[in-house]
């Protein structure tokens, strides 16, 4: 069965954002953040205090980082030896998910198991040695209030986890009991942030003039640095970072497939903009729009973003590749005609996806700049949507100059891989050196 011209071509249109809507999106979101910088409560967003400011980029001293955001846990050990350097010295890594085996994100799981297994690979990364004295800093990347450096509260988890007895509860305490049932005590936890906020610390470290830190990976967030917000308990310098949870911006207009998508999913009505553009939800949208030409709407399939990524640039014969991850996910052998549209609907979702993140980085950067202008400088991105997806880049890069026009060359998206380990270190350092 070849897909229908017209259903396609009306799907093809919900997933296109034109340079206008694009507009009034950016606009809307730096309403948004006006409101929220006002009056919290008015705003979707969280804008989640930080207590922490830039780093001097001297900063100094081995510290352990541990980056907790994403289905993969890892823990470094690193040293940081002040003028922008830094060496990893011990990387160790597990997912929290392995299917048919374990699966600590899931209902069924419990805060204990998630943070035990968290203990036991900080455990590796020290080599077991319960004597020398560690500060660890934390990556949490999950909206959590805090009112300083180390409390840091989950507010409620996304990104489809759902393990209990986690939300409402200080992350570092249950990370120290865990700690301390291992018999690990020797291993203190002395700050604890978001992985936006440790991509910018990390990129603020190496490279000056960047003041907006954002992930795009799994999960989509961006932080800032406002000038305005000054505290006794921040670390750091130029006023304090806000953590947005930009993924929960609602101001926008979801299409069905998205309305869709959310009422099914573990938290409806949560994280709007962020199943419009993460790297967790893309393959589900794309899933959604195939099941309909097939006429099987309702269907999931267990479609990915790395499917979406190898479909996009398959460049075999009569596109075999991408024939072959459909047959497995859909359970049909489509016509090439057909694999051709489900490519270019692919490219769509992930266009759309980079122009919604461009538009809240414009967003931000027009905020920045408030009356005055826009100033030089850089926006740090971590994620392997960034990295790794075709289009997704380029099409950040050529949102950004429809929305900026002249103001454009003024600001650049650079990549911070790692960040949200090195940050964790760096803010560490910020706490000890004060
Ligand atoms: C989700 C989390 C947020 C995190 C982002 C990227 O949006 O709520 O805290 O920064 O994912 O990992």
């Amino acid at each position: 069965m070849a897909f229908n011209e017209e259903q396609f071509k009306e799907i093809m249109a919900e997933f296109t954002i034109d340079t206008e809507r694009l507009q009034g999106i950016a606009a809307s979101f730096r309403q948004d953040l006006q409101l929220g910088l006002r009056d919290v409560s008015l705003s979707s967003m969280r804008m989640l205090k930080s207590y922490v400011g830039l780093p001097s980029g001297n900063e100094k001293g081995e510290y352990l980082a541990l980056d907790f955001g994403g289905t993969n846990v890892r823990v470094s050990k690193i040293r940081l030896d002040g003028g922008g350097k830094y060496e990893i010295l011990k990387r160790v890594g597990r997912p929290l998910i392995v299917p048919g085996e374990y699966d600590y994100i899931c209902k069924d799981a419990t805060a204990e198991q998630m943070f035990g297994f968290i203990a036991e690979l900080i455990d590796e990364a020290i080599d077991g040695d319960h004597d020398t004295k560690y500060y660890l800093g934390h990556t949490f990347s999950f909206p959590s209030t805090q009112d300083n450096i180390y409390n840091a509260r989950l507010i409620i988890w996304t990104k489809e986890f759902a393990t209990q007895g986690v939300e409402g509860k200080v992350a570092n305490d249950l990370l120290v009991e865990a700690l301390k049932r291992r018999g690990a005590e020797n291993v203190v936890p002395v700050a604890v942030l978001n992985d936006t906020v440790a991509v910018l610390l990390s990129a603020a470290y190496k490279t000056p003039d960047t003041f907006i830190g954002s992930i795009y990976a799994t999960g989509h967030n961006t932080c800032y640095l406002e000038p305005s917000i000054h505290d006794a308990n921040c670390f750091g310098s130029g006023g304090m970072i806000l953590n947005l949870e930009c993924g929960n911006f609602m101001k926008l207009m979801p299409n069905r497939f998205d309305r869709e998508y959310d009422e099914g999913s573990e938290k409806p009505g949560e994280q709007r903009f962020e199943k419009m553009v993460s790297g967790r939800y893309m393959g589900e949208l794309l899933g959604m729009a195939i099941a309909e030409l097939l006429g099987e709407k309702g269907k999931r399939y267990a479609l990915t973003s790395v499917d979406m990524s190898m479909m996009i640039l398959d460049d075999t014969e009569n596109l075999q590749r991408a024939t072959d991850i459909l047959m497995a996910k859909v359970g049909r052998e489509l016509e090439l005609d057909d694999v051709k549209k489900v490519i270019k609907l692919a490219s769509a979702i992930v266009v759309r996806s980079a122009r919604l993140a461009a538009a809240s980085f414009v967003a931000i950067v027009w905020q920045r700049a408030g009356h005055g202008k826009i100033v030089r400088q850089h926006v740090a991105v971590d994620g392997s949507v960034y990295e790794k997806m075709p289009l997704a880049k380029e099409n950040i890069v050529k949102a950004m100059a429809e929305l900026l026009g002249d103001d454009a060359a003024q600001v650049d998206t650079i990549l911070d891989n790692g960040g949200s380990g090195l940050g964790a270190a760096i803010a560490a350092a910020m706490v000890k050196a004060d």
